[in-house]
């Protein structure tokens, strides 16, 4: 893409003197390639100073401890160990189905939940104070030994009853 744009805009001669007068401009750029939601989660933690450990309890009670890592969003990192936590919408904030209870320890620790956030978990079954949406929850090093429980049951409000497997 670059070399497009030098060549279209600039014949062999101006681009020598514009090198000569600016050389720092024609350094190579290095973008990395995004990462597609939910491969993140699939990367091992690369230190122990980036990992934050957290409990998933199920609609049955079982507990699944996972080392995650900081900058995991909590619904990938549920599908990567297969975790029934649905995430219909892929955290496009339409569903409901990544409802969890956060332990109480661990609420104040979370960012505050967005409007968007409050009106979807309005309408989902099961609600507590502690309620909030699994998609929306990014693992920081404060919360280290988060505990989340899925609820009995979950609605999806998303309007194709699209199902995502995990990547
Ligand atoms: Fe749909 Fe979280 S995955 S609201």
């Amino acid at each position: 893409m670059f070399r497009l744009i030098v060549n279209r805009f600039f014949t062999p001669q101006s681009l020598r003197t514009v090198r000569s007068i600016t050389p720092t401009y024609f350094r190579p750029i290095h973008v990395t390639s995004g990462l597609r939601h939910g491969e993140y989660e699939w990367q091992d933690p690369k230190s122990e100073d980036e990992v934050v450990n957290i409990t998933y309890v199920d609609k049955d009670g079982k507990k699944t401890k996972v080392r995650g890592k900081v900058g995991d969003n909590a619904l990938y990192l549920a599908h990567r160990y297969g975790i029934e936590m649905e995430g219909a919408c892929e955290a496009s904030l339409a569903c409901t189905t990544c409802h969890v209870y956060v332990h109480p320890e661990y609420c104040d620790k979370l960012p505050e939940s967005e409007e968007k956030e409050d009106d979807l978990l309005d309408m989902a079954p099961f609600l507590k104070e502690n309620s909030r949406l699994g998609c929306q929850i990014v693992l920081t090093k404060e919360l280290d030994g988060i505990e989340l429980t899925l609820p009995k049951a979950t609605r999806n409000f998303y309007v194709d009853g699209h199902k995502p497997q995990p990547h």
